[in-house]
């Protein structure tokens, strides 16, 4: 049997169209974009005109969009590339619920003398725009808020969160690797300053990404070498992955409102099947359903079970999904996210990631359900 893939949040297959419009640049188009001969002068053409797709799709300007390779050194960049530019504000503000490439940059930054302020956040994720009022002072170098969360699927008001940025003339970066082509993601009307994605969690290839920066805004370059991506990221392109990056954008763009309501409704399935027949669930993040979750995206807690079985006994089955807890150096730690929104301790461990995407049908969703309900009716778990 075919697998079932319900783990989209962590990555997503290569879309068909998109590996025939990187084909050529993966076989016969392979000369150098920055060599002075027509075949790469074609190259950078390509690297050029994706800039412009990807540009008009998050409503940038060409020269703001650089391109990386993936969203953890955009993230990485954003808050290191800031930090080595203005260096008289020693003060970060983020979320105790970002990627770590987040997570482990500030503490990085926090190493070498940063002071990092985290946010409170209610039990679905939230975060405390007071609180971001108290903290914000003119030591403030930077606010980094993750837009769409990765595991509980929580959307932030980043309009919010800069119109006290911009009160306090403090830059703000965001982390939109989940949340691009999946929610709308404009970068004038949400006013960032700084953003970051990947082409892997929309169907586009994995290792490129993406960091937008509003004109004016320095940006020390972290990888030194040659001049590309306007001699602030240095590094021969990849055009075969800038060019699927952009396609993949377009295409997801087209479908993505369409797309959206089908996961709400079958989200709303899985969970409400889950629900009549196991008494202890609880999910995690906002309602399924609402404007602020991320439409394919369900994080459940089961009271007393151990999930890491649990996606033991699935895997076997042919399931793919993520557990709420990852392995630091042997140990299971229960993720920082679902102890940032207070999981109590006896559903933390029993946490799962179910995450639709495009393929995902009901029948996967009900072999699933099937599944889980017969282990936890059982006792297996
Ligand atoms: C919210 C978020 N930020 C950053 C990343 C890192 O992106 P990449 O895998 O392209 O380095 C991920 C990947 O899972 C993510 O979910």
């Amino acid at each position: 049997m075919k697998p079932i893939y319900l783990d989209h949040a962590s990555t997503t297959k290569l879309n068909e169209e998109v590996l025939k419009e990187m084909m050529p640049y993966l076989r016969d188009q392979f000369e150098n974009p920055s060599s002075l001969y027509e075949a790469a002068i074609n190259n950078k053409k390509a690297i050029n005109q994706s800039r412009k797709k990807v540009s008009e799709i998050i409503n940038a300007k060409p020269s703001e969009v650089y391109f990386t390779s993936g969203g953890s050194e955009a993230n990485n960049w954003a808050l290191k590339g800031v930090a080595f530019s203005y260096t008289e504000k020693k003060e970060i503000i983020t979320t105790p619920i970002e990627h770590h490439s987040i997570s482990h940059t500030v503490t990085f930054l926090e190493s070498i003398g940063y002071t990092i302020h985290y946010l409170n956040v209610d039990e679905e994720g939230f975060i405390d725009l007071n609180h971001l009022e108290q903290l914000i002072n003119k030591d403030t170098l930077l606010v980094s808020v993750i837009m769409a969360n990765n595991e509980i699927g929580t959307i932030q008001d980043i309009k919010s969160v800069h119109s006290i940025c911009k009160i306090h003339d403090v830059l703000l970066h965001v982390d939109a690797v989940q949340a691009i082509c999946h929610i709308p993601v404009d970068v004038q009307g949400l006013g960032v300053d700084l953003l970051s994605f990947s082409a892997h969690k929309f169907y586009g290839p994995k290792g490129i990404g993406c960091l937008y920066v509003k004109d004016g805004i320095e940006i020390e370059n972290l990888i030194h070498g040659g001049k590309q991506e306007q001699g602030i990221r240095s590094g021969t392109e990849n055009v075969a992955g800038i060019v699927g990056m952009a396609k993949a954008m377009e295409i997801k763009i087209h479908n993505m409102t369409e797309e959206s309501e089908r996961q709400i409704k079958m989200a709303s399935y899985l969970y409400n099947r889950l629900r009549n027949s196991i008494e202890q669930v609880k999910l995690n993040g906002p309602k399924i359903g609402s404007k602020r979750r991320l439409p394919g995206n369900i994080n459940l807690s089961f009271k007393d079970v151990d999930a890491s079985i649990m996606c033991f006994i699935l895997n076997k089955k042919g399931i793919y999904i993520s557990t709420g807890s990852a392995c630091n150096s042997g140990a299971i730690e229960p993720s920082h996210v679902l102890k940032a929104i207070n999981v109590p301790d006896d559903f933390i461990e029993g946490s799962i990631r179910i995450s639709l995407g495009e393929a995902t049908t009901k029948r996967e969703i009900d072999v699933f359900c099937d599944e889980v309900i017969e282990l936890i009716e059982n006792d297996l778990v």
